[in-house]
């Protein structure tokens, strides 16, 4: 049995993000997001510990997080890192929303921010823009592959990609517990 969670999943800068805190406020459920959790349980930024513990450490947190959302986290917003889908576990965490966008439709939105520098400065894997194509291409299949659900997100507001999730999914699902 899920724990009724919603996991957004998806690449960086798609908007997971910003997404949970719109659910968050139109649902009243809490939202988490994992990289603000990994932080935490670091004391220090993602980007420091891709520079000095490297990215196979990174993942293994990940994964611990993992596990202790499966056991002990319900009902919630839950907005995961761009590489989180290699926990194994989603499934059993909650419903998964892949949040789907060409590479040049997320640049386009980083750059509509004024901090634009500093959001792809605090992510290493978002430094080669020509590697990251790449890397876009190359997880595209492993999201499908984990997704209960697919969102088109380019040309849409948060807030629009909100309502659609309550309705589409949330709605849905609380019909089918019901019956
Ligand atoms: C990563 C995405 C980042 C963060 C880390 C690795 C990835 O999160 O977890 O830099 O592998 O795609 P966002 O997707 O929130 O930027």
């Amino acid at each position: 049995m899920k724990n009724n969670n919603i996991i957004l999943m998806g690449f960086m800068g798609v908007g997971k993000g910003s997404l949970a805190r719109e659910l968050s406020k139109l649902t009243g459920r809490v939202s988490i997001d994992t990289d603000d959790l990994i932080e935490s349980m670091e004391n220090t930024r993602i980007k420091k510990i891709f520079e000095k513990e490297g990215e196979a450490h990174f993942r293994a947190i990940e994964k611990k997080l993992s596990h202790w959302l499966e056991q002990s986290v319900k009902d919630a917003i839950i907005s995961t890192g761009g590489g989180f889908f290699h926990v194994g576990n989603l499934q059993e965490i909650g419903h998964v929303i892949y949040l789907e966008s060409s590479f040049n439709a997320i640049l386009d939105r980083i750059n509509t921010f004024e901090n634009a520098k500093k959001k792809l400065k605090k992510r290493p894997l978002l430094k080669n823009i020509a590697k990251a194509k790449e890397l876009v291409s190359e997880r595209h299949p492993k999201y499908m592959a984990c997704a209960d659900t697919i969102i088109q997100t380019e040309g849409k507001s948060s807030q629009q990609i909100a309502k659609e999730i309550i309705k589409n999914v949330i709605e849905k699902n609380a019909e089918t517990e019901a019956k």
